[in-house]
């Protein structure tokens, strides 16, 4: 990708960031990313830019100053070699890469640190994230259920990746 993008991990100053981002999100964006028809950012919002990048890691992308891409892993307390993945692209930079590079970021940085198993939720006509899944995850089920493909994959170890 020959973009003006750079991505890194979330950073609790980032939240003003945040708030510009969630302006220029399209409804159809918010409903894709949060499966409802937010009008306003999360309750919990801070909760998007303070994480311990062990358990919870978020990455952003960045072009002239703004965050115009997110993508995180919440690990589960119970079992941390599972975390539940969601990534969202501002309208703007949809379609031009920006989504699969914070993936593929995330995904590989979420394999060296123990995570074996990656979840997600995501609308079963959403053939964007769709197409994503089936690429960088080959190896990911995905199950329908009402509208919704819950999405399994594995992720293969340090080691694995290695010697693919
Ligand atoms: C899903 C999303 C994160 C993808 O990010 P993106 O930057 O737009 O995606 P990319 O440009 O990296 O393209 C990803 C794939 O979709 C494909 N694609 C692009 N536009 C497409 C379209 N209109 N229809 C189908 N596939 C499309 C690309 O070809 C690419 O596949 P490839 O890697 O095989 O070439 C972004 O569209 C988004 O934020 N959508 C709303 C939120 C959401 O749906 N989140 C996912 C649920 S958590």
């Amino acid at each position: 990708m020959d973009l003006p993008v750079t991505t890194r991990p979330v950073r609790p100053d980032d939240a003003p960031l945040f708030c510009r981002l969630w302006d220029r999100l399209s409804p159809e964006t918010v409903y894709r990313r949060f499966h409802a028809p937010l009008r306003s950012p999360p309750a919990d919002a801070r909760r998007l830019v303070e994480v311990d990048h062990v358990l919870r890691e978020a990455l952003v992308a960045v072009v002239g100053g703004e965050v115009v891409g997110v993508a995180r892993y919440d690990r589960s307390p119970a079992d941390p070699t599972t975390a539940d993945v969601a990534v969202v692209v501002e309208d703007a930079w949809q379609g031009v890469g920006v989504g699969r590079q914070l993936l593929a970021e995330l995904t590989d940085l979420a394999g060296r640190r123990g995570v074996r198993t990656l979840s997600a939720d995501v609308q079963a006509d959403n053939d964007r994230v769709v197409a994503l899944v089936r690429r960088l995850l080959p190896g990911a089920a995905l199950t329908p259920a009402h509208g919704v493909y819950a999405v399994r994959s594995p992720l293969p170890g340090p080691a694995a990746a290695a010697a693919a």
